[in-house]
Order: structure tokens, then C-alpha cells, then sequence
């Protein structure tokens, strides 16, 4: 049996399979059964940015089509699915309303539980779908176009907010600073792309927030910093400095607060999720932070650091394996604070 999950919070159509894992002479079998994901970068690329109007109707076309090739891939017909697992929030309300309304249909169809789930949620515990995963308590650092959050994960389900940006999400400045920049949407691989040009300390930009006590992120400041230096009719060595420079002022920041997230809770482990996670610069300088700490880190593989139908897939096996299946209704959250969930029991 095996928990079907649905995202379309944003511009990815997210689907996947996921079945407790176990092992079977020797080798891991079971967890993540399939998963199929469509991008509609290349669609909202033309406009700069996710036209929600536009991401809804492409969830609608691919959502489909999409189900049944993951069923097809793991070998498995609808009476197999044991619940169907969607985002119900945050995120575009639109795009939310067809991945729940497609969910709750298969779902009523198959006369099986459909399960709400936390987009936020499934990148938090997406590293938990690797082997060798963490055990709560940890520390969570989740970085992406619409969050930036530093997370005390004390059981699953049981998420305490230790600090949050004042002003822009990470990747929203790594976007709006690729804009800048000339860089097509989505502007943070592309940023990072070009930064990995750069030359070292060409342009010095401010670390936003780490004179002051806390762990709460400001991220505007950063992008007007390089809107002021950017020369006029900058050539191409120009702008992959200053990438170069923004990009570290934004991993530096990250990286100081997690240190003293860390230090603050006295936790051993901390895990990255979220798209900016994918962030080669940020992975290297978190890995030589815990290493001298003496602490885990833990990041899903950059596939399942952006959105995808995996991690909801997980949540859901999760939650359901708990029997936590909320009554049917259509509702989702444009906003929704991860503190609000319901504690999911563990087996041991
Ligand atoms: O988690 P995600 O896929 O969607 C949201 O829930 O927001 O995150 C998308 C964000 C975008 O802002 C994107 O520019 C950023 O993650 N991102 C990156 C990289 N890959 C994705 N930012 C910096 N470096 C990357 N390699
Ligand atoms: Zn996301």
C-alpha cells in the first residue's frame, strides 16, 4: 500500500508514490516507490516571474497525466493507494485549489482518506526520506522563495519558530537580485551560476542582522546594497563579482545564524531544506560550520531541496500511518504558520 502526494503550490506539478520502507535480503526496499515532476519555469520565464493565473491552468493539464505515470512506473493500480496526500498551504491559493480539489476527487473516487499537508512541512522532513536520517530534536533551516526560517524541531510535528526574515525570503532576494543582475527567471541558480565567475572580495557587501542579538534574517537591505553598486552598463566580469559578493553575504548570514541557532538550543543536528538549499556555496560553508561544531548536517539531495510530490507523498505516509486523516473538505491556506500542526506520534 502507498500514500499518493500531489503538489501544486507554486509552479511545479509535484507527484510521487511513497510505501514504508523495508528491507528485503539485504537491500532497502520500499520508501519512495516513483515520482514525476513537471516544471512550468520555461511558461512564467517570458513574464519574469509565476503568473498565478497561468500556474493553475498548467497544474490542471499536467496533474493527470502525471498520476498515472507514477502509477505506471511503480507497477501499481489505484486500489493499491492507501490515501492521497496534497498542499493544502501556504502558497498560491490557486494553484493550491486544483491540487486539492484533483486530490480529494481521486480520493473520494477510491474511497480512501485524502490528507492535507504542510508544503512547508514536507521540505522540513524531506531529509528524512535519505538514509541515515536525523531524530528530532533538531534544528531546521528552511530557505526558499517564500520562507526563510530557522525551526526548533523537537518531535515531528512539533515545530517551535526560533527566527524568521523581517522583509524578504532568501531566495525572493536571490531572485529579485538576479533581475537585477540581467538573470532570467528563476533568478537563484542562475545567480549562483554566474557568482561561480566572480573573483573573491571585488565588491563587499553588508552581512544584514549579525550584529544583533536573535536569529531573525533581513534580506532587502542586501538587494538594494547591490542595486547601489551595480555600475551602469556593468560588463560581464562586473556582474559576476558582485553575484559573486551577494551570494556570500547571503550565505554568511545564513551561516552565522544557524551557528547560533545551534549554540542557543544545544541540538547536535541540523538539517537545510527548501530550494535554496540546493546552493552549492550554502552546503559547503554549512558543512565546515558543523564540522567544527562537532554537530550533523543533513540536506536532502538539490532534487528534493526544490518543490516536489515526494516530500508530500512522505508527510502523508507520515500522518497516515499515525491514522491522522482530517475529515473531507477543500480547504487551503495562502498563509499557514508551521507551528499550528498537529504532533505526529513516533513508534519509538
Ligand atoms: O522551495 P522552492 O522550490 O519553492 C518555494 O517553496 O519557494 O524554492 C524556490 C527558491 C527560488 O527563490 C529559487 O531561486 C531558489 O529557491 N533556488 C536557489 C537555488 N536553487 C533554487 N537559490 C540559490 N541557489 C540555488 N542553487
Ligand atoms: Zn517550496
Amino acid at each position: 500500500m502507498a500514500v499518493l502526494g500531489i503538489e501544486t503550490s507554486c509552479d511545479e506539478t509535484g507527484v510521487a508514490l511513497y510505501s514504508a520502507p523495508y528491507a528485503d535480503e539485504g537491500a532497502n526496499k520500499g520508501g519512495l516507490l516513483a515520482h514525476a515532476l513537471y516544471s512550468q519555469i520555461e511558461m512564467h520565464a517570458e513574464y519574469g516571474g509565476v503568473v498565478p493565473e497561468l500556474a493553475s491552468r498548467d497544474h490542471i493539464r499536467k496533474l493527470l497525466p502525471l498520476v498515472q505515470q507514477v502509477l505506471d512506473e511503480a507497477a501499481l493500480e489505484s486500489t493499491d493507494i492507501e490515501a492521497v496526500a496534497y498542499t493544502a498551504g501556504p502558497g498560491l491559493i490557486g494553484a493550491l485549489m486544483v491540487g486539492a480539489s484533483v486530490a480529494q476527487g481521486l480520493a473520494i473516487g477510491w474511497h480512501k482518506p485524502a490528507i492535507a499537508i504542510h508544503h512547508m512541512e514536507g521540505h522540513l522532513l524531506a531529509p528524512l526520506m535519505m538514509a541515515d536520517p536525523p531524530k528530532p530534536p533538531f534544528v531546521a533551516l528552511l530557505v526558499s522563495g517564500g520562507h526563510t526560517q530557522l525551526i526548533e524541531v523537537e518531535a515531528l510535528g512539533r515545530y517551535r519558530l526560533l527566527g524568521q526574515t523581517l522583509d524578504d525570503a532568501v531566495g525572493e532576494a536571490f531572485d529579485k537580485t538576479a533581475k537585477l543582475l540581467g538573470l532570467n527567471y528563476p533568478g537563484g541558480p542562475e545567480l549562483a551560476k554566474l557568482a561561480e565567475q566572480g573573483r573573491d572580495d571585488v565588491f563587499k557587501l553588508p552581512r544584514p542582522m549579525i550584529d544583533r542579538p536573535g536569529l531573525d534574517f533581513s534580506f532587502s537591505g542586501l538587494k538594494t546594497a547591490v542595486l547601489q553598486t551595480l555600475p551602469e552598463g556593468a560588463d560581464e566580469q562586473t556582474r559576476a563579482d558582485l553575484a559573486r559578493a551577494f551570494e556570500q553575504a547571503a550565505v554568511d548570514t545564513l551561516v552565522i545564524k544557524c551557528r547560533r541557532a545551534m549554540e542557543q538550543t544545544g541540538h547536535k543536528a541540523l538539517i537545510v531544506a527548501g530550494g535554496v538549499g540546493a546552493n552549492r556555496q550554502l552546503r559547503l560553508k554549512l558543512a565546515e560550520m558543523t564540522e567544527k561544531q562537532g554537530t550533523e548536517l543533513h540536506f536532502p539531495p538539490p532534487e528534493f531541496c526544490t518543490d516536489n510530490g515526494a516530500m508530500i507523498a512522505h508527510v502523508g505516509w507520515l500522518r497516515r500511518k499515525q491514522g491522522q486523516t482530517p475529515p473531507c473538505s477543500i480547504d487551503c491556506r495562502a498563509r499557514w504558520p508551521l507551528d499550528e500542526l498537529d504532533p505526529i506520534p513516533t513508534d519509538d
